[in-house]
């Protein structure tokens, strides 16, 4: 299965009740108001922050590669009377017909992309898509291997029509010189008799601040800033969720 294939099927079904904790909104809406509209989200899923931000009002459309998340963000925006403008593609073949002053991914989605190769081409999308003048910002972080206690444990909730849900981690591979991680993860969905189970390699790709800049710049975007999520500036190569603000340079 294609990396940005991931989030389908059961994957898309879990995703939403096993979510540990929403996307606090603020970030992305003080970003905007800074840099201005319109807005891009990629990989906004099912629709957090978008659906929120759509309903402040703000000029923000989405950008997703799974068709399976898109249609629950279409229904859960329509269901709160919220119209919504989103796009099924890569984040890394983007071809839209706007231009941005503002492109942000929610949270690290970017280290979704597996490779520098996947990841650069994202980043001359991002540049061909900016308005002039337009900011965009990446959030990146270094993903802790999974402790070994917590290989095997089952995470658990229960779906709108009763089924319950499953996850765990079977295995994982890390590779510190081409940055990635692949976690074995076990999908599960149990409702009476009826079972379905599917284990999906899961990969993430990270950066050093300067491996990132250096990309960037291959892109032709220049990083403007590094700042912690609450927009204080902090060095490149801290630890934690990273902001990296680029501009057309
Ligand atoms: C962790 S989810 C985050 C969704 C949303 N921002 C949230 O916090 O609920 C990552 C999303 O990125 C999408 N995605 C992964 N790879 C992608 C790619 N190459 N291009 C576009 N979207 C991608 C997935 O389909 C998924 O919906």
């Amino acid at each position: 299965m294609h990396p940005a294939d991931f989030y389908t099927g059961i994957v898309a079904d879990l995703y939403g009740p096993l979510k540990a904790h929403s996307q606090d909104p603020e970030p992305y809406a003080d970003f905007i108001h800074q840099v201005g509209m319109p807005a891009l989200e990629l990989g906004c899923g099912d629709g957090e922050p978008l659906i929120e931000l759509r309903r402040r009002g703000l000029d923000v459309d989405g950008v997703d590669s799974s068709g399976d998340m898109l249609e629950r963000l279409r229904r859960r925006a329509d269901v709160q009377g919220i119209a919504v403008t989103v796009f099924q593609q890569r984040m890394e073949a983007l071809d839209l017909p706007r231009r941005y002053r503002a492109v942000f991914l929610a949270g690290p989605t970017f280290t979704l992309l597996p490779d520098d190769a996947t990841a650069l081409a994202a980043l001359r999308g991002i540049r061909a898509h900016l308005a002039e003048g337009g900011t965009a910002l990446v959030p990146l972080f270094t993903p802790e291997p999974t402790p070994a206690e917590q290989l095997g444990r089952v995470r658990t909730a229960s779906a709108p029509d009763g089924a319950e849900l499953r996850v765990s981690v079977v295995d994982e591979r890390r590779d510190e010189t081409a940055r990635t991680q692949t976690t074995l993860l076990r999908y599960e969905r149990h409702l009476g008799s009826d079972s379905t189970v599917e284990e999906r390699p899961w990969t993430m790709h990270w950066y050093s601040g300067e491996q990132f800049e250096e990309l960037a710049l291959r892109a032709g975007l220049v990083v403007t800033t590094v700042t912690d999520t609450d927009g204080k500036p902090t060095p490149a190569d801290a630890s934690g969720v990273l902001h990296f603000r680029l501009q057309v340079g």
